[in-house]
């Protein structure tokens, strides 16, 4: 037995034989170097094999340390630690910590980390003005990402991004503002005056208080809630090699500065295939309006008219570890806010789906975002508000995998090849000639 791949081309009967290799599980990652396959050639001149696959689906685009997922098992782990364990014994600060720097903090370290954050909370007084700018109505989305993009105008060292202490500060300060530029959108979207970060709060507590805070000489969250939203940030913080992760990486690769980076990796969040999907979720749940109108639509999204929103997922053939967490959650979520009578559609839809040969058979079950928008909504926060609570934690995910990449002697800039399918050669049509 030898590790690796013999491949005959039956045009030529030439056989190769290409190298196997494998990461942490060979049973999960058993990989050949696609570039093996360009010495593949039916003559001389010709350029090699190349593989096809768009969206990725079977191709690894990276080694990478951060996240594991065994998505028929339903796993998600950070730096080998299960998700469950984290938010039963972590913060999301402490999490952060993790996924960036590959081990959990000393208490020290986390002192530290705790405090260089909170103190980096602060924006340019310039920014409020182009906050300003936007209309009352602009999506919250939308302003998160050109203002994390204008960051990079306020910080122009932050192209040096070879010097791992200039990194280490960009890093600091995304993790710490982009709550704080969230805060300011919703704000701006209600017309309500700014509220500038809190130091004394915790990481969710701040955000709470720059989100809500009216007249109260000091805003004290509710405990319930800045831990049910401690929580969220925690199951969000990374899911490996997602759209997201994969444009921060690819924007990462032409060594663009990590604002900018972040911008292209919120802008692929914003998608209502990925992060816009809750958003989606709970327009769908408000569609549907009653228990009764469940069969009906699923008769709906069976016919293909459209998706059911917050199901399925690229990596997960079983139930999604992160949506278990929320649906258990739920509950005394509800007990210290209102009941959400959308949850109650919700769960009788989950239980139609699962028992639906359609879904079934297709491996599609409740994905993060099926319960998150329910959640997010108890919490007070309105729908447009989804995509960004998902981004703000998620930041320091494309950071770490940003790292990741940039300190692998293996990446270089992201170029996929592609299959022309054009055109041959053709001779020029002048105006006057054209049908
Ligand atoms: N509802 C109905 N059918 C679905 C759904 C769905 N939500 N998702 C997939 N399918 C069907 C497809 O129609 C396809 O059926 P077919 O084989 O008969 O053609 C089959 O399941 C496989 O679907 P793909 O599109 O190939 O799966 P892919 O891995 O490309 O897509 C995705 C994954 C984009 C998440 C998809 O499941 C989807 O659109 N879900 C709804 C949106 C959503 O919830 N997104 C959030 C993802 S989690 C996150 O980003 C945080």
């Amino acid at each position: 037995m030898s590790d690796t791949l013999t491949i005959t081309d039956n045009r030529t009967g030439e056989t190769y034989e290409v190298p196997i290799f494998y990461g942490t599980y060979p049973e999960y990652g058993a990989a050949v170097n696609t570039k093996d396959l360009r010495a593949i050639k039916a003559t001389d001149d010709d350029f090699g094999m190349l593989s096809y696959d768009p969206g990725f689906t079977n191709t690894a685009s990276c080694k990478s340390s951060v996240t594991f997922i065994d998505g028929g098992a339903g796993v998600l782990r950070y730096r080998g630690y299960p998700i469950e364990v984290l938010v039963e014994k972590s913060s999301y600060l402490e999490t952060a910590y993790l996924a960036l720097y590959g081990e959990l903090p000393t208490s020290g370290q986390l002192e530290t980390w705790v405090h260089e954050i909170t103190h980096h909370t602060f924006l340019h007084e310039n920014l409020k003005k182009l906050m300003d700018g936007f209309r009352h109505d602009a999506h919250p989305m939308g302003m998160l990402i050109s203002m994390v993009a204008a960051l990079s105008t306020f910080y122009p060292e932050s192209r040096n991004i070879g010097d791992a202490a200039c990194r280490e500060r960009q890093i600091y300060r995304l993790i710490a503002k982009v709550p704080t530029i969230a805060a300011f959108a919703y704000r701006h979207s209600i017309g309500l005056p700014y509220v500038y970060p809190d130091n004394d709060l915790s990481y969710a507590g701040n955000f709470l208080a720059m989100m809500n805070k009216v007249s109260e000489l000091k805003y004290e969250p509710d405990p319930v809630i800045e831990k049910v939203l401690d929580v969220l940030f925690i199951l969000h913080v990374d899911h490996e090699q997602n759209c997201s992760a994969n444009a921060m990486r690819s924007v990462g690769s032409s060594h663009a500065d990590p604002y900018v980076s972040v911008a292209a990796a919120a802008a692929a969040l914003y998608g209502p295939l990925h992060g816009g999907a809750n958003e989606m979720v709970l327009r769908m749940l408000r569609e549907i309006r009653t228990v009764d109108n469940i069969p009906g639509y699923i008769k709906r999204v069976k016919a293909g008219e459209f998706r059911l929103m917050g199901f399925g997922h690229r990596v997960y053939k079983s139930y999604d570890p992160r949506a278990r967490i929320l649906r258990e959650m739920a509950p005394a979520v509800f007990e210290a806010t209102a009941q959400n009578p959308l949850i109650d559609i919700a769960v009788e839809l989950e239980r139609i789906a699962l028992e639906d040969e359609y879904f079934v058979s297709r491996n599609l079950y409740p994905n993060v975002d099926f319960y998150s928008g329910i959640i997010y909504q108890a919490l007070g926060f309105p729908v447009t508000m989804f995509p960004v609570l998902f981004a703000i934690p998620r930041t320091a995910g494309w950071l770490a995998q940003w790292s990741e990449m940039l300190q692998d002697p293996d990446q270089r800039i992201a170029r996929p090849r592609q299959v022309y399918e054009g055109y041959d050669l053709r001779a020029y049509v002048d105006i006057a000639d054209r049908a």
